[in-house]
Parts: structure tokens; sequence; C-alpha cells
């Protein structure tokens, strides 16, 4: 992470102008980034002050999906929405060939079987706060994960 680009100053900055409960009624926190530390790390810096801390640039969601101590929802990365056979949303051939080969010999194109849409589903109590999270993970190749009204 680079110092001079600092996302956990700029969460202070953000959380500081608009603090949940008083001038927001929910605050969500995209967390754009690879290392699974520093989004489990941008969870625990907006724990309390955010409605929701979730990752995204994975691709991939993943099992972790939490109510954190001082009441916000986590999860490291949502996933992408699109189809789950290929190289993280590519069609396979080309990202194969450089992996095996170290040599381009075309674009990358977008797969185009059926998608899977994946997210989170929070709900908030009247303080902005989650009292729930599930993950969302419907239709192509990933097993379901429909929440369902409580
Ligand atoms: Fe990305």
């Amino acid at each position: 992470m680079d110092a001079l680009d600092d996302p956990f100053a700029a969460a202070e900055r953000e959380l500081s102008a608009a603090p949940l409960g008083e001038v927001a009624d929910a605050v969500l926190v995209d967390m754009h980034a690879e290392a699974t530390s520093e989004k489990k790390a941008m969870g625990y810096f907006c724990d309390g002050r955010a409605s929701l801390v979730v990752g995204s640039h994975q691709h991939v969601p993943t099992a972790d999906a939490m109510i954190l101590p001082q009441g916000t929802a986590f999860q490291t990365d949502a996933g992408m929405c699109g189809d789950y056979n290929s190289v993280i949303g590519m069609e396979v051939d080309e990202p194969l060939r450089r992996f095996t080969t170290r040599i381009r010999s075309g674009r990358f194109e977008t797969a185009s079987g059926p998608a899977t849409l994946c997210g989170v589903f929070v709900e908030t109590g009247a303080d902005g706060l989650a009292t729930r999270i599930e993950p969302i993970r419907m239709g192509g190749q990933l097993a379901a994960s429909v929440p369902t009204p409580e």
C-alpha cells in the first residue's frame, strides 16, 4: 500500500465528515484492493462507524460474511458479477496462454457464458449499524446463496 495514497486516511476523512447515525443513515465502504489483510484491517478501522465494509477486485466471493464487534457488516470480497467459467471474467484461452508461455497472442475477451450475480445483503438498525449480513450468489456456476426474509 502506498503511504502517499493512504486509504485509511481517506476513510477517516470521509467517516468524520458524515458520521453514521448523525449525518448518514448508512455508510458503505467498498475497499477495492488485492490483499485480504488490507481489506480486513479496513473493516476493523471502520467498525462501529460504517454499516458495511466490503471488498472488491478479487473476482471471487469470500466465505467470511460477518458482523464485526462494533456492528459493521463485513465481507472480504463480494466477488464478481459475471461468467465464472472463465479466468476472472475473461475467456480462458488467452490468459492460460500467457501464463504458460509468457507470450501474448491476442486480447482478453470477456467470457460470455451464464453469469453469476454476486453481492452482499445487509440489514441495519435505526443506528445504521448492521443487524444481518448474508452473501448473495445467484445463477451461473456458483452454489446459490439467496437471503430469505426473516
Ligand atoms: Fe480491480
